[in-house]
């Protein structure tokens, strides 16, 4: 029975066996068949892309790939093979990589017509922002082209190669803070520049500072581009190995723990939320937030788009420049021989008595070249940002680059080449001086790929540059950065090699000391600290969101990459759907409209040039009127009487402006009084500085003078001066004859010359346009000199008789609507003009200046607020 039954199972089996044995056969055989011919066409392909190590079957050269840095490998083959280019295939995929300049130029920059798509990027792009980004986008088709062209106009508004110097003002103020914080607290440096780069960064998108280090949105931003950055280097783990195995990337989340969580678009929500808030909030409507939300209707903007282009500027701009800091923080300590001629020139151009600014630039060049050579030497974005792929086959140099193919630009192997920068791993800023032996051709008037090719070159470029000159140089300016001493006394060594092995590196942690370099220069750095913080107090409206994205991946990024800072915050929570993100809300949106940076009392002529200036450079102000028109504060002062409450309407001010003249013994003394007695609780100007308007006219001696010489100081106005001085932290710009717009020194010649006797007493005139007052003052307002008076003119000493001649051959030359009786009376001019020359015996106009009387020296103003005048001469 047993028997009969096992025949009868057998006798069943048998066959089914067969079939089955039989269709796995044939399936292992058509497998077979599909990898031999797929390998076939690999090696086919293989003979006529760039050279590169023999690719596997299915997995390429993957498993080939160094745990770390892999562009170091790819610099290698590239001198193995003796070619520019070489070809690593990741999976069944060829990816190209340039490791020489000349080879990236040619392709990315000359051919960027072809050049400008990106790739399929499974991991960066797929699972993570996707065709939303700006980034990732694809430019193959005419719509995706119009698309990207979108985004990056937009963009370009936003941080622009002209756009950027509007944020000169706070980008400056936010350096002079890291300066401030590095005397404070020096062994926090990467503290201080994670700041400050997200910092800006967030004023620009959403008008709003980032105060403190701690704030979530450095903490957790940072993190997530330091896990984001390691996780897509082209490399033999997950998640990259899904780039060779793409279909491990459909697995659900929950059961495919490769996929690092990724797919979530996690930061989407966080920052349209950060974004809608900025419109909605009254003050800095030209924030880049508010702009997203005025085009919105015209370019169709979607939400996932809005929150790309703003997230876009913190996720691309905020690692990056802080990184870039830190560099230069390393090679200073590496290689201290590269300061001095950096401190010379400051010591030279700059001085102890102000920090740098932009205008420096040109008059500094050793200092210029320091700050290339720091993007040169550790480039932040080692392997160029993101591929590009060319949208047609194109061939070079006889190699094929297949459309569509992953084709990138190895930074480290372009700035190492010894034939472009000998010794590459010395910093070195000769090597960007011009005629210098250590400089040498390379391809593009930069001298650095540092920002990537083409029409896809990094929108952030001129906001980076701009902004790591301004830090670099007053850093330099302001600290001797050097080995840190142990115990004993000898420098801990650094080293220049140890560096993340993200696609954005940075220096790992390194001890360094950094001191201020004179004790002139630390007082410096302090008044323009809290000078600064004053000025960017009108960006402290707060944010009622904080990012706090609690899920598991993200507490990843803060387990792996953050600074043990957690997140723990209780307040009301918000919960975005499924999406695991959530914001918190905390306090409220607190802007002071009760304190400003610049108060002006008494807003006349000189305002009209001086309220645009300080709108441009975003310093906050408010101004009086005695009528309140234009939107001023209506506001009389009256010396006499001693009530105080006039003063009250008056917003507390870091400098109260004082354009209207005060005379003799008291009135200086009563405006202090009723200002501080009305304004004692006020947190952000305790004691004001006053600047007052003055003549130069007090200084009458008919030789040279400058500020420093005897004036006359029984003079009304001069005695009041003195008492402003006296009572308060004051100082007195005394201003030449004021001209600009409809108020031209020529319109004044018949009031104050009626007769020839007039004309012959004429000397020299001194004039200042109104545009260069109102730069005086805000120069003064950010570099205040308590105690001070100064001469402002535009540094001529003009003839009368000379100016006078001028303006009525002028008149003669061009008579068109002109009426005969001001023709006669420019003959008249002319004619004393002649005479006075021969009864005096002038043999040429202008007179020697020793034939005028007074003349004034206004030099030392200029010079010490390192601006000039950009009026020139009146005519
Ligand atoms: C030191 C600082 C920075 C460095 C070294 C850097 C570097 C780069 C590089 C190498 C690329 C890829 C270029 C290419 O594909 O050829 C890139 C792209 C990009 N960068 Fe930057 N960047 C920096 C700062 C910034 C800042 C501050 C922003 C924004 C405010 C920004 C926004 C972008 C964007 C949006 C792209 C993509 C452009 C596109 O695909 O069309 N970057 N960056």
């Amino acid at each position: 029975m047993l028997f009969h039954q096992l025949l009868s199972s057998y006798s069943v089996r048998l066959p089914e066996q067969f079939e089955l044995w039989h269709a796995g056969a044939s399936l292992l055989a058509a497998g077979l068949t599909a990898l031999v011919v797929d390998y076939a066409y690999m090696l086919y392909m293989r003979s006529k892309l760039p050279p590169g190590p023999f690719p596997w079957p299915v997995v390429g050269n993957t498993f080939m790939l160094p745990d770390n840095k892999p562009w170091i490998w790819f610099e290698e083959l590239s001198k193995t093979y003796n070619a520019q280019l070489i070809t690593i295939w990741i999976g069944r995929n060829p990816t190209i990589w340039i490791n020489d300049a000349w080879a990236a130029s040619e392709l990315f920059d000359k051919r960027a017509g072809i050049y400008s798509s990106r790739p399929r990027m499974l991991v960066f792009a797929e699972l993570g922002a996707g065709q939303d980004n700006l980034l990732n986008m694809y430019t193959t088709t005419p719509e995706q082209r119009d698309r990207w062209r979108v985004h990056r106009k937009l963009i370009h508004y936003g941080v622009g190669i002209q756009s950027v110097r509007r944020y000169r003002q706070f980008q400056n103020n936010e350096s002079r803070v890291v300066a401030y914080d590095l005397l404070k607290a020096p062994d926090d440096y990467v503290k201080h520049f994670e700041r400050y780069a997200t910092s800006v960064v967030s004023i620009i998108a959403f008008g709003r500072r980032v105060e403190s280090w701690d704030d979530p949105i450095i903490t957790e931003v940072i993190a997530m581009m330091h896990l984001a950055a390691d996780l897509n280097v082209p490399g033999k783990k997950f998640p990259m190995l899904m780039e060779t195995f793409p279909f491990l990337a459909r697995f659900p989340n929950q059961i495919a723990p490769w996929k690092y969580g990724l797919g979530k678009k996690r930061a989407f929500h966080f920052f349209y939320a950060l974004a809608d808030e900025a419109v909605k909030k009254v003050g800095h409507e030209d924030s880049f937030a508010n702009y997203l939300f005025s085009e919105r209707p015209k370019y169709n903007l979607r939400e996932a788009e809005i929150s790309a282009l703003t997230g876009n500027l913190f996720g691309a701009g905020s690692d990056t420049s802080s990184s870039t800091l830190i560099t230069f923080i390393l090679a200073c300590c590496a290689f201290p021989e590269a300061l001095k001629p950096a401190w010379e020139e400051l010591d030279r151009v700059v001085g102890p008595y102000r920090s740098p600014t932009w205008e420096d630039e040109d008059n500094m060049p050793y200092v210029k070249a320091f700050v290339k050579e720091v993007l040169r030497w550790r480039s932040v974005a080692i392997i160029g940002g993101q591929p590009h792929a060319p949208t047609q086959d194109d061939y070079y140099k006889g190699w094929l680059i297949p459309k569509g193919a992953w084709i990138q630009g190895n930074i480290w192997a372009i700035h190492h080449n010894e034939r472009e920068f000998p010794d590459p791993d010395r910093f070195n800023p000769n090597r960007f001086l011009p005629g210098h032996p250590d400089n040498r051709p390379f391809p593009g008037e930069k001298g650095y790929m540092t920002f990537g090719w083409g029409r896809r070159v990094c929108t952030g470029q001129a906001l980076a540059e701009q902004g790591t000159w301004i830090t670099v140089t007053r850093v330099l300016w302001g600290f001797n950065v050097q080995r840190k001493k142990s115990a004993d006394g000898k420098p801990i060594e650094v080293d220049i090699f140890n560096y993340t092995n993200g696609l954005n590196m940075r220096p790992r942690p390194f001890e360094c000391s950094i001191a201020p370099r004179s004790e002139e220069i630390r007082k410096t750095i302090e008044r323009e600290g809290r000078q600064a913080l004053e000025e960017l107090e009108q960006y402290r409206g707060e944010t009622k969101y904080r990012m706090s994205t609690f899920y598991s991946r993200n507490n990843l990024a803060m387990d792996l990459y953050g600074d043990g800072t957690k997140l723990n915050r209780t307040q009301a929570v918000f919960n975005f759907g499924n999406t695991g993100i959530m914001l918190v809300m905390e306090g409220s949106t607190t802007l002071n409209q009760r304190s400003v940076s610049l108060l002006i009392l008494g807003a006349g002529w000189t305002s009209t040039f001086l309220i645009p200036l300080l709108k441009r450079e975003g310093v906050k102000h408010a101004a009086t009127t005695t009528d309140g028109r234009d939107g001023t504060i209506k506001f009389r002062f009256d010396p006499r009487s001693t009530d105080n409450s006039a003063f009250e309407v008056l917003p507390a001010a870091k400098t109260v402006l004082i354009t209207f003249p005060l005379k003799g013994a008291g009135q200086a003394s009563r405006l202090v009084q009723g200002y501080a007695e009305t304004h004692r609780d006020a947190a952000a100007a305790p004691k004001p500085s006053y600047i007052q308007l003055g003549v130069t006219s007090i200084w009458n001696a008919p030789h040279w003078q400058d500020e420093n010489d005897a004036y006359d100081a029984a003079n009304p106005r001069a005695v009041a001066e003195d008492e402003l001085m006296r009572c308060a932290e004051a100082s007195v710009l005394s201003l030449a004859g004021l001209y600009g717009a409809d108020r031209q020194p020529r319109h004044w010649v018949r009031r104050v010359v009626k007769s020839k006797s007039d004309l012959k007493a004429k000397g020299a005139l001194h004039v200042v346009h109104g545009a260069d007052v109102a730069r005086a003052i805000l120069a003064l307002h950010r570099n205040f000199t308590p105690r001070k008076r100064w001469i402002v003119c535009d540094m001529h000493v003009y003839d009368w008789w000379d100016l006078v001649q001028d303006w009525a051959m002028q008149t003669l030359t061009n008579p068109e609507d002109v009426e005969e009786t001001e023709l006669d009376s420019q003959r008249e001019l002319l004619a004393w003009v002649g005479e006075l020359m021969v009864e005096q015996n002038v043999r040429a106009l202008p007179r020697d200046t020793t034939a005028v009387g007074r003349r004034l020296d206004g030099r030392g103003f200029w010079y010490y607020m390192g601006i000039w005048p950009t009026q020139g001469r009146v005519r």
